[in-house]
């Protein structure tokens, strides 16, 4: 464990996967009232992070990070205390190479000068970028930071951005609270979204899950592996949008909304406001859900929960509409990386249908229902 202050996985909101770079104190605070007015607030979501763009171009003549003053006219530390006041808190995002993703100035030489500059901020999460770091060394870079942000003195939630590609699974644990293991999303369910400029793609939710669905064990109160944020309402289809927050929920990745909450439809609110689906994400054994079996695009997964029970997923990766005819009796679900079974021929289940808040039967009877595809179906199993 790191500091324990992402017990369960941190919820809340990030700038990025909507407005990029375009960014500016009046659309953070739209947020924030939007976030405690919908009732998200009181379902979980409590982060504001404000991602590449806040910075201006150059730091002060004493080497310190200055946030844009145009975006940012009452100044960053009003805006915290805006944030705060609401009952919410504060993240920025900067990076451990010379330079931002996106062009700012990077952190790389400062650490301890910036850490000291987001304690006086008062702020409560860094989100810490991996571009423009030729020659440096992931864990290294990430310590430093860490141990900068921990000499600072004011307890910060550290999210690592680094990608996946030096495994910081393998050491992470003591360094930061969460950990990005893969490219960045894509809104898309399974697709690979290849960028014009450069060489790299940004990846649909379900292959972000398929890459690194192996790496489960590593992931654990304070020390989460992070699938990226959700692009939920940013332009998949109703179905697509209710099974990629099922699979955050399953894999007890961060939930961080990244859609324009101005603009939010009900269908939206009502996805990522769930309390069925947050309560799955946000159990407190924090254990990363795994696939139990796929055939013909049909795939099911499942997630041990605190109180001995398990969530089940069935979820259509095809095209076309899919018979689920599920027996449990023949079935043995076994989590061989934290060593948990259930055999529902000597046990019973109560099925609770997590999407329609409805309990359908118990595991003695076989389980048949028709699903859409790219549809998904959670039912929550409660020992009898
Ligand atoms: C990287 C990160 C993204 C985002 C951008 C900002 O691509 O993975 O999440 O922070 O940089 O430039």
């Amino acid at each position: 464990k790191y500091n324990d202050l992402a017990l369960t996985p941190p919820m809340g909101w990030n700038s990025w996967n909507t407005f990029e770079t375009n960014i500016d104190e009046n659309l953070v605070k739209e947020t924030a009232d939007i976030m405690v007015a919908s009732g998200m607030a009181a379902a979980g979501y409590t982060y504001i992070v404000l991602d590449d763009g806040w910075m201006a171009k150059e730091r002060d003549a004493k080497g310190n990070l200055v946030p844009d003053p145009i975006k940012f006219p009452s100044g960053m530390k009003s805006l915290v205390e805006y944030i705060h006041a609401k009952g919410l808190k504060f993240g920025l995002y900067n990076c451990a190479g010379t330079h931002t993703c996106a062009g700012y100035p990077g952190t790389r030489g400062y650490e301890y000068q910036d850490a000291r500059f987001y304690a006086d901020l008062n702020i409560d999460f860094l989100k810490y970028d991996w571009c423009n770091t030729e020659g440096i060394n992931a864990k290294e870079a990430y310590t430093t930071m860490s141990n900068a942000l921990q000499t600072a003195g004011k307890p910060i939630v550290f999210s690592l951005c680094e990608w996946g590609d030096n495994q910081p699974w393998d050491w992470g644990k003591p360094v930061g609270n969460l950990w990005r293991i893969s490219g960045d999303i894509y809104p898309c369910f399974d697709c690979e979204f290849k960028h014009e400029q450069g060489n790299w793609s940004s990846w649909g939710f379900m292959k972000i899950i398929e890459m690194r669905k192996n790496i489960r064990k590593f992931s654990g109160p304070d020390h989460w592996n992070d699938f990226d944020m959700l692009e939920v309402g940013n332009g998949m289809t109703n179905n697509e949008d209710k099974a990629h927050f099922t699979m955050w929920s399953m894999m007890s990745s961060p939930l961080i909304a990244g859609n324009d909450f101005r603009k939010m439809s009900k269908e939206t609110l009502a996805i990522l406001s769930n309390k069925e689906l947050i309560a799955v994400n946000q159990d407190k054994l924090g254990i990363q859900g795994f696939k139990y079996s796929a055939k013909d695009g049909l795939e099911i997964w499942v997630k041990p929960l605190s109180d001995g029970n398990w969530v089940i997923t069935f979820l259509n990766r095809s095209d076309v509409t899919k018979k689920i005819y599920f027996d449990w009796i023949k079935e043995v679900i076994r989590d061989v990386d934290f060593n948990l079974e259930t055999n529902f021929s000597t046990t019973n289940y109560k099925i609770i249908d997590l999407w329609k808040n409805k309990e359908v039967g118990n595991t003695k009877k076989i389980f048949i229902s028709d699903l859409s595809s790219h549809d998904v179906i959670t039912l929550k199993l409660n020992k009898i």
